[in-house]
């Protein structure tokens, strides 16, 4: 075994998006572009003399290279010590949690999140920090930053290690220790949740599903919720990773999941489903012939946490992205507990968590986590809501109409415009962005502008600025449009269309989404022109 130095020029366009950087899996297999970007990675974390990284992914194709890769170039950069999922899987929940149970200085997960994989599809890679959440902007920047420059990278020459088997192996001076992707995370689980209390609901009857979507929730889903919950076999759904999800599309949402929605629909639906996406971090959340929104998911949860043992002490606030509907900000209103507005990122929330402001957090896009680890968590969310309904002995359906009842109702929709022209897309954003001074006090009909600008976020924490994080025009009653393009995609430009509407009187709780929101979505195209621009008569995605 020797350390080699490897000469190498950079790749235009290493900079980590929303989420690390992801490219088509034919980018990331040139030569040296996986390499250069995990060396930029190490150079920003300087000397790694004693310490410990962890190292997994979602199981996509080209997960077990670059894994390979990687330990050798950890143990180049003098690594003491690699944590790897067996199999070099790890969800990203899963690496967050195993970062902080294990004092390690970081993780790097290997994941495209939702985006489809395959030879064809997405590869991704993000690093994470000590706290165990996805790196701030400020270090993902100067990763970004040594990837223009960079010439050279140190990896080992060292053969494969076995990924199959758990236990010890060396490359160089450094121990990798492959382990059980479950084990810690599903300790943690047992902490936070009354798992004798959804045992005996369980056992009474109560029928669950949940899709695993062929992505890397599935074997936490089986190992909890059937072997340690006693739901029976079968209760979780494609629960085997497979390096292309199977040929489908790993997003929670209704038009992906779509067999589990099938499932849900029927007259002998289980009481409750759920998905999750590739990498285990979104979830979704349905009851019998019912969706649930994520932000009416964040908002009920909010109200109800106390009914879960690890947050029985109360919330210290809540915190939700931007595009986010405003219904939890109404329950920490309720609860005498700050709401925070954070732009679309997980990141974001990191500050406010590890400052003990924020307790819960959540997104639009299907995710939901709290301080327990530093990312969202889909199987979290699954359990916090069994919790609820073994506590309540009430079906998803009643929590949530009793939570409008109480609180109002949010109406609440996404519309998305994927795979557009990217110059037109954003042109389209800065046609909206030279109108919004003149928008206030316009009479939209039905609503009245109250304000409209380019949301701007300083960190209560570290008084960070983060601009032109999406366009928002806001109705005096309350209700929004946002807009903003995607920081995830691959393919173009996605337009993301937010739409929100307050309303508080119960007699209109159980409109159709898109009809309750029907002026809003002709004020969204008269106001932006999305057909003018993007060609496109209707959103590719409705959530
Ligand atoms: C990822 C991020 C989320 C974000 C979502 C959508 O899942 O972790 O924080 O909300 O992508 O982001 P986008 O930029 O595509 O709207
Ligand atoms: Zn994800």
């Amino acid at each position: 075994m020797s350390i080699n130095t490897v000469s190498t020029t950079s790749f235009p366009g290493q900079r980590p998006g929303t989420s690390g950087l992801r490219k088509k899996v034919s980018v990331f297999q040139q030569p040296h572009y996986l390499e250069n970007f995990v060396q930029s990675v190490f150079d920003t974390l300087g000397d790694c003399a004693g310490k410990t990284l962890v190292v997994g992914g979602d199981g996509r194709f080209h997960n077990r290279e670059a894994v390979q890769t990687i330990l050798r170039m950890a143990a180049a950069h003098g690594f003491a010590r690699v944590l790897v999922g067996q199999g070099g899987i790890l969800s990203t929940p899963a690496v967050s949690c195993v970062i902080r149970k294990h004092g390690a200085l970081g993780g790097i997960v290997l994941s495209a999140s939702h985006n489809p994989g395959g030879p064809d599809g997405d590869f991704g890679i993000k690093y994470n920090i000590e706290n165990g959440g996805p790196a701030p902007e400020s270090v993902t920047e100067t990763i970004y930053q040594h990837t223009e420059s960079i010439t050279q990278y140190r990896i080992s020459d060292a053969a494969d290690i076995d990924l199959q088997r758990p236990g010890a192996a060396r490359i160089e001076a450094m121990d990798v220790e492959v382990i059980d992707p479950v084990a810690d995370y599903a300790e943690l689980m047992q902490q936070l949740f009354d798992f004798d209390a959804i045992r005996q609901l369980i056992a009474g009857g109560f029928r669950l599903c949940f899709d695993g979507m062929h992505a890397v929730s599935g074997p936490y889903a089986k190992a909890i919720l059937e072997d340690q919950l006693g739901a029976p076999a079968g209760s979780v759904i494609n629960a085997v990773p497979l390096e292309d999800f199977g040929g489908h599309h790993p997003d929670p949402n209704p038009v992906n999941a779509a067999q589990l929605i099938e499932i849900m629909a029927a007259d002998n639906a289980p009481d409750f489903g759920a998905a999750s996406d590739g990498d285990g971090d979104r979830n979704m959340i349905l009851g019998r012939k019912f969706d649930v929104t994520p932000s009416d998911s964040l908002a009920v949860l909010a109200a109800h946490a106390t009914l879960a043992p690890g947050y029985r002490a109360g919330l210290k606030g809540i915190a939700r992205s931007m595009p986010t509907s405003q219904a939890a900000d109404r329950v920490a209103r309720a609860l005498g507990i700050p709401a925070f507005e954070t732009p679309t990122g997980w990141k974001f929330f990191g500050n406010l968590l590890d400052a003990g402001k924020a307790t819960l957090c959540g997104e639009e896009s299907y995710g939901t986590g709290s301080d327990h680890i530093r990312e969202k968590d889909g199987v979290w969310a699954v359990l916090f809501w069994l919790n609820l309904l073994a506590a309540t002995g009430k079906s998803v359906e009643q929590l949530v109409s009793e939570h409008w009842a109480r609180f109002g109702r949010n109406y609440y929709s996404r519309h998305d415009y994927e795979g557009v022209d990217a110059h037109a897309a954003n042109e389209l954003m800065a046609s909206l962005r030279i109108k919004l001074a003149a928008m206030a006090g316009q009479d939209l009909g039905h609503y009245v502008v109250d304000f409209a600008d380019d949301f701007e976020y300083k960190d209560p924490v570290d008084g960070s600025v983060s601009k032109q994080q999406g366009v928002r025009i806001v109705m005096t009653n309350g209700s929004r449009i946002v807009f903003r393009l995607s920081g995830t995609g691959t393919e173009g430009a996605t337009l993301r269309v937010y739409l929100e509407r307050y309303e508080a009187d119960p007699a209109f709780h159980h409109l159709p989404t898109q009809q309750a929101l029907g002026p809003l979505i002709l004020i969204a195209e008269q106001v932006a022109g999305i057909a003018d621009w993007t060609g496109r008569a209707h959103p590719t995605v409705t959530t």
